[in-house]
């Protein structure tokens, strides 16, 4: 008998406590493997509140009393940081194995809390933490334990997702669309963690301390947002044969560098994560002698998300059972960071301008003195709504930055909109 002790009754939790207790699924959750999985309680803050499918008298208030009545597996469906990490470390330390679903958790002291449990016998196991329901990081872990990584990309957050969709192919509004994607379920509790890309950083740098070796203690690492995302945008990519993304990027640059980024990105219409639509989220991975590799599925929403947090379950429950505990971390590549102002890419930068002549060349002139060189350009509106959108050749992101910081001091500039990456052959 394996005893499970579960923090969060929300989305993925509820999802979690309906499979579990799923008749049906019975055969499936109880194997001569993993014995009988037994749910001892489930902590949540409010035990009065009402929940479907949730027995009432399944219900605690303290964490530390349901550890108390003896558990072999924690499972942290409850997000944020702390109280979070004081609860896990309280079941690991007492060696009961964890599986959580929070990326913020692990971005801020994963390699802390996976010493801790390999100190005490135990499994520290967060499949759902990237991709909600797609296995990735187990793919990383160890499929891939042996290939030399050389980059994974990926569409690593279904609530942005789903809102540039909704404005791409739906002509929402952005707070219609996040307002809907808050109703689903894939939002976090707090939405700017999504559209601020908190998340899909949190969750580059989980993808790459399994790919690099980089280690999960709280770094801040390159992040940019949607919210400057207009609809004029989103239009000027269609045109020009692009669809707007928000990407999580972890590559190797050179031998022992590693640029981590979470960033909106114009990715040509023809480019795999270009068909991933809605919450679907995609991971593309790059290794040396595997060549390229994607995985593609449901990135967020309680149902999903809840299957990968069993599969953790059942093979924390299993290696209960043949007294064993997994390695969470498979490489230690010692990668370092790179000064991302260094890293290049193709760029897409929107203007808004004063419609009156000499302007072009005003603001032209400002990518030349920083050494950016313009691929095309396009007029678009006039008087008001007079607009100049341009795309660059390759140019290193510091002298990209540079330049927006120079045109908005432009007498001529009313403001800048997007400054978008934009993926082509070469990045
Ligand atoms: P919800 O906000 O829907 O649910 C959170 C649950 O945790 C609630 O039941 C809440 O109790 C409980 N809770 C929160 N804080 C505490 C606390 N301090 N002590 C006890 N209980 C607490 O969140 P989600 O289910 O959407 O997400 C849960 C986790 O899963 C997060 O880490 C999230 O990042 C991650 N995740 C979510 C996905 C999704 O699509 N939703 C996908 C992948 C990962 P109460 O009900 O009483 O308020
Ligand atoms: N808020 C997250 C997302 C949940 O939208 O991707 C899945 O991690």
């Amino acid at each position: 008998m394996i005893r499970v002790g579960v923090i969060g009754a929300g989305f993925v939790g509820g999802a979690l406590v309906n499979l579990l207790q799923d008749p049906s699924r019975q055969i499936a959750l109880v194997d001569a493997a993993t014995g009988e999985l037994e749910l001892v309680g489930v902590v949540v803050r409010d035990v009065a509140k009402p929940r479907v499918g949730i027995d009432p008298g399944l219900l605690r208030d303290n964490v530390e009393s349901l550890l108390d009545e003896g558990v072999d597996v924690l499972v942290e469906v409850a997000g944020g940081v702390e109280p979070t990490r004081h609860y896990l470390e309280l079941a690991l330390r007492r060696g009961v194995s964890v599986v959580t679903a929070n990326k913020a958790l692990m971005a801020e002291c994963g390699t802390y809390l996976a010493a801790l449990a390999h100190e005490n016998g135990a499994d520290l196991f967060y499949e759902a933490a990237v991709g909600g329901a797609i296995p990735i990081l187990r793919a990383l872990r160890t499929s891939l334990a042996g290939e030399r990584i050389l980059r994974v990309m990926g569409i690593v957050n279904g609530t942005t997702n789903f809102i540039l969709t909704k404005m791409t192919e739906h002509h929402a509004t952005y707070l219609d669309a996040l307002a809907e994607a808050q109703a689903l379920g894939y939002a976090e509790a707090d939405p700017s963690a999504d559209v601020e890309a908190y998340d899909a950083a949190a969750k580059v740098q989980v993808l790459s301390s399994l790919a690099f070796g980089t280690p999960l203690v709280g770094e801040e690492i390159s992040r940019e947002g949607i919210t400057a995302i207009r609809s004029i945008d989103v239009a000027f990519a269609r045109r020009a044969g692009y669809v707007i993304k928000l990407l999580g990027v972890a590559e190797r640059v050179g031998e022992h560098g590693v640029s981590r980024r979470a960033h909106p990105a114009m990715i040509p219409l023809s480019h795999p994560l270009a068909a991933v639509h809605g919450a679907m989220n995609a991971v593309f991975v790059e290794g040396e002698k595997s060549g390229p590799l994607m995985w593609l599925g449901p990135g967020a929403g309680g149902v999903p998300t809840a299957t990968a947090v069993l599969g953790d379950l059942l093979d924390a429950a299993r290696n209960r059972v043949s007294k064993r505990h997994d390695v969470p971390f498979s490489v230690d590549d010692r990668l370092f960071a790179v000064d991302e102002g260094d890293v290049t890419s193709v760029f897409y930068v929107s203007v808004d301008v004063l419609d009156r002549p000499g302007v072009l060349a005003a603001v032209a002139s400002v990518f030349g003195r920083h050494g950016v060189s313009i691929q095309s350009m396009e007029q678009s509106g006039v008087h008001d709504e007079a607009r100049l959108s341009f795309l660059t050749h390759h140019a290193r992101n510091r002298d990209v930055r540079a330049t927006i910081d120079e045109l908005a001091t432009l007498e001529s500039v009313d403001s800048i909109g997007a400054c978008l990456r934009v993926i082509d052959g070469g990045n």
